[in-house]
């Protein structure tokens, strides 16, 4: 048996696999681990990578790494506009992406190159790929059921429910019970026929590749999957959670964790504790961000909170908080620009996530059993959000705006109510599905399995 196996591996070592993260946490953090669990199996690894939020190398020892010059000026790079720079990014990264895997395919010193793995976002790159004669097999970062809500936006626009109105943010979409209209994954303050664009890019690409790639896991989403293999004439394998497969992968932060969090958190009571963080991409305004600084000072409980530099808007760091403000709380809160995100949520101190629901830190909490309060921002969040709170009913979602005395209710609600207690049962048990799927005969890694013998059948 074991000798089959190094047969097996012995041969795909001659398979070479190329991954193309979209240059953003989000999406890098699962599209290395992706590699790893690919790696495992025995694939050899390239990522391209392009020169904005560029990889480093060296946390990476085992894979081969190509950096592209996408071009991107520094005001387009520091754009505020995530859907201009995502559809700026499909179009810059075009020629060197191309230039590049010409370079690669040619390169007789090296094994030949069994598929591109991209992420969805770089729709740009089935094209490439269909030129090419390389098949393309997709990573989608985020969850199935926001992606069933994506691809249903042509009819969500023929119905009248997008464009968004204000007046019909309360009515229940029909056709996606129990979503209503303000659980629609858009985004506001951009061009709406941008973003339906590169929604359709997303949708689209994936339908024509060779396969589509999920951090997920069929517990968590069954009734998704089962109406995307209806819809998609292509094979999915949702093989998730990718941060809890049992291998050894480096860390592929573009921040500095910091690590003190740690420390102040081995102080702190068993499940006291609130960790809020929001993402890599989300902005407050000032007045937004008090609000959410005394909704935490007021609430009696520890907390421990990632203010990223940048998520207030026109402030550096922690210039809007009132003098003092971190004193009168005598070592109850704890402000870090960024954290070991991992680590914070399988401490047992920590007894609440509050979210923005990005699809990895929704999955990562998940699968520490940790319940949420959920604050989306923008586009998959808010399905996220809807699925944590009314669906699997892990998490309350802040429904009213951001209000000192509101967040103050929900969190005794969650760290004090019998409520919480209910939530942090039913998030225990999803858990323990999370940990099943990736034992012996679990659905991951039944999934992985066929998704290997899919990629080694693609070029034979
Ligand atoms: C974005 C979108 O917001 C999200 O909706 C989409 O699904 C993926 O892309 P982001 O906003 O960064 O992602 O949120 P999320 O998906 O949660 O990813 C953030 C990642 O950064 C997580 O893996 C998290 O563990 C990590 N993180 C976050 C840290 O390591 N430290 C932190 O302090 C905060």
């Amino acid at each position: 048996m074991e000798n089959q196996i190094d047969t097996q591996m012995q041969r795909r070592k001659g398979r070479r696999l190329v991954l193309f993260p979209l240059p953003f946490q989000g999406h890098i953090n699962p599209m290395l681990l992706l590699a790893t669990i690919l790696h495992s199996k025995g694939f050899s690894i390239t990522i391209i990578h392009t020169n904005f939020n560029s990889l480093n190398p060296s946390h990476y020892p085992n894979f081969t790494f190509h950096s592209i010059p996408e071009g991107l000026l520094e005001s387009e790079a520091s754009s505020s506009d995530l859907v201009a720079l995502i559809k700026l990014l499909n179009i810059k990264c075009t020629d060197p992406f191309r230039d590049c895997m010409d370079k690669l395919l040619s390169d007789a010193s090296e094994e030949p190159i069994s598929c591109l793995i991209s992420d969805s976002l770089f729709y740009f790159t089935q094209a490439v790929a269909e030129n090419l004669k390389l098949p393309r097999v997709v990573l989608r970062t985020g969850g199935l059921s926001s992606f069933v809500v994506f691809a249903a936006f042509p009819l969500l626009r023929e119905r009248g429910y997008l464009p968004i109105h204000d007046s019909q943010l309360e009515e229940l979409v029909a056709e996606l019970p129990p979503l209503k209209v303000k659980d629609l994954p858009v985004i506001s303050s951009v061009d709406s026929d941008s973003y339906y664009e590169i929604v359709a890019g997303m949708v689209n690409g994936s339908k024509a590749s060779s396969g589509i790639i999920w951090n997920s896991f069929e517990e968590l989403e069954q009734s998704e999957l089962n109406t995307l293999r209806q819809e998609f004439p292509i094979p999915i394998f949702p093989i998730g959670p990718f941060h809890k497969y049992h291998l050894t992968s480096s860390s592929s932060s573009l921040l500095a964790q910091d690590q003190s969090s740690i420390s102040w958190l081995d102080k702190q009571a068993p499940k006291s504790v609130i960790y809020a963080s929001f993402g890599s991409l989300a902005a407050l305004s000032e007045a937004q961000f008090l609000e959410i600084a005394w909704g935490l000072a007021n609430s009696n409980q520890p907390f421990l909170w990632v203010v990223r530099p940048g998520l207030v808007r026109g402030s550096e760091w922690l210039e809007p908080l009132p003098s003092g403000f971190l004193e009168t709380l005598n070592g109850r809160a704890h402000i870090i620009k960024w954290a070991p995100q991992l680590e914070v949520l399988a401490h047992p101190a920590v007894g609440a996530f509050w979210t923005h629901n990005g699809w990895n830190s929704t999955l990562e909490s998940i699968c520490e059993g940790v319940p949420m309060i959920c604050m989306p921002f923008f586009a998959d969040q808010k399905v996220n959000a809807k699925y944590v709170s009314q669906i699997w009913k892990v998490g309350l979602q802040l429904e009213n705006g951001l209000d000192r005395l509101e967040i103050e209710r929900y969190i005794k609600r969650l760290m004090v109510e019998k409520e919480g207690e209910e939530l942090r049962d039913r998030i225990s048990k999803l858990k323990e599905k999370a940990k099943f799927c990736l034992e012996q005969g679990g659905s991951s890694l039944q999934n992985l399995d066929s998704l290997v013998s899919h990629i080694s059948k693609l070029d034979s």
